[in-house]
């Protein structure tokens, strides 16, 4: 299978470019910092990048949270222009198998067992939780600590 990997220079595209390798994948990789023609919001060269591609595993992105809010506008650029030009672009070339970079920010903790309420899903940590060191998740319902 040909896969598209944007963001393919990075830390986890890199990882998916290996791991694609070994399997006996065709990965394409997409990322500006190795091909400065490279940017998932230039449609006509992402077009050009989907021909014969089977399928795209999107992990271009601009990474890390708290560096201003200046940074605002390049992020959303790059996270949310960037997603929807690829996915039109996908649309356009008839590519329908996507693989999308989430986040545990955005989806929460995972499911967890409270001794009273059973399964639990917690939402994201709470700063004052983590400025105190209490790194694992408690139950939403009850606060008690969960397995
Ligand atoms: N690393 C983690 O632990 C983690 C956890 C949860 C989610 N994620 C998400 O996974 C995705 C990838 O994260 P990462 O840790 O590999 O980040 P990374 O910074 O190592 O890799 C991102 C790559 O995207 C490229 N890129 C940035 N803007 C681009 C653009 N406009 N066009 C083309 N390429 C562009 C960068 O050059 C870089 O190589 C992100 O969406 C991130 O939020 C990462
Ligand atoms: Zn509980």
């Amino acid at each position: 299978m040909r896969v598209l990997v944007t963001g393919g220079a990075g830390f986890i595209g890199s990882h998916v470019v290996e791991a694609l390798r070994t399997r006996g994948h065709e990965p394409v990789v997409y990322d500006v910092r190795t091909d400065p023609g490279a940017d998932v919001r230039d449609a006509a060269a992402v077009a050009r990048a989907l021909a014969g591609v089977d399928a795209v595993c999107h992990q271009a992105a601009m990474v890390g949270l708290g560096n201003g809010v200046a940074d605002a506008p390049e992020y959303v650029s790059r996270n949310d222009l960037g997603t929807a030009v690829l996915l039109a672009a996908m649309a356009q070339a008839g590519v329908g198998r996507l693989v999308l970079a989430g986040s545990m920010v955005v989806y929460g903790e995972g499911r967890y067992t409270c001794p009273r309420h059973g399964v639990v899903r917690p939402g994201p940590r709470a700063v004052a939780d983590l400025d105190a060191g209490r790194f694992e998740p408690r139950c939403p319902v009850c606060g008690a600590e969960l397995s």
